[in-house]
């Protein structure tokens, strides 16, 4: 059994999702991201979305009834962003033609490099697969890229997107085939 089995997020856990989304980037991303953008992130880029929670389709590990991880898998279009994000895309994805997105994964700092991100990363693709998808497209942190680059996703075009606060950042479109034969590059935005 996990040693911290996944559970399905509720709307009730928003507010600890919300504080653990902050907790991982202020944490684990200031090698990749200055302090200013780091905050201004986390005011639209970085942040809950709960249409995942609707959709059934986020999840979260627990240590000692506090939040250890989070992090899901979109039948939708939106690639990235929370509540706050403008320009949701919240149609659904065709399982035949599109791929799921990867959506939102954060870890706690004290429990990074735990294998918290990798479980909750076969649970999405699983979960994905299961539903016909074929594929699986991220919108990767800096961060994040260093860990979806060892679990067979690829991408190495960086964009850039406006945070707020006169502040963008970079992230890099990344895709994995489901079918190893067939990986084809991310698509673009
Ligand atoms: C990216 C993130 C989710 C990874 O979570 P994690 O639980 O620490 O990852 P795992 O322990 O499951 O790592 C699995 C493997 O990925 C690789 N990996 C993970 N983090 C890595 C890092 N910082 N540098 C290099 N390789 C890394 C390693 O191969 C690791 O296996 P190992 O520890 O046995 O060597 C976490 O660092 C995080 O929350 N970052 C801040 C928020 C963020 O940027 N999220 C990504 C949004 S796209």
């Amino acid at each position: 059994m996990e040693a911290h089995p996944l559970r399905l997020a509720t709307l009730a856990d928003v507010p600890a999702i919300t504080a653990l989304i902050g907790l991982s980037a202020r944490g684990l991303c200031l090698s990749d991201y200055t302090a200013a953008q780091i905050e201004a992130a986390l005011g639209t880029a970085w942040g809950c979305d709960s249409e995942l929670i609707r959709d059934g389709t986020y999840f979260v590990a627990e240590a000692n009834g506090d939040l250890i991880a989070s992090g899901g898998w979109g039948r939708r279009k939106t690639m990235f962003g929370g509540d706050a994000r403008p320009g949701r895309q919240s149609e659904f994805l065709d399982p035949a033609c599109d791929a799921a997105r990867i959506r939102a994964f954060f870890v706690h700092p004290d429990w990074a490099r735990h294998g918290l991100a990798r479980a909750m990363l076969n649970r999405c693709e699983s979960e994905a697969m299961a539903n016909g998808f074929k594929a699986a497209e991220l919108m990767a942190t800096l961060t994040g890229q260093r860990f979806y680059s060892k679990l067979g996703y690829h991408g190495s075009e960086i964009v850039e997107y406006s945070v707020g606060n006169g502040e963008t950042i970079r992230f890099i479109p990344m895709r994995r085939s489901f079918d190893s034969t067939s990986e084809i590059s991310a698509s673009p935005q």
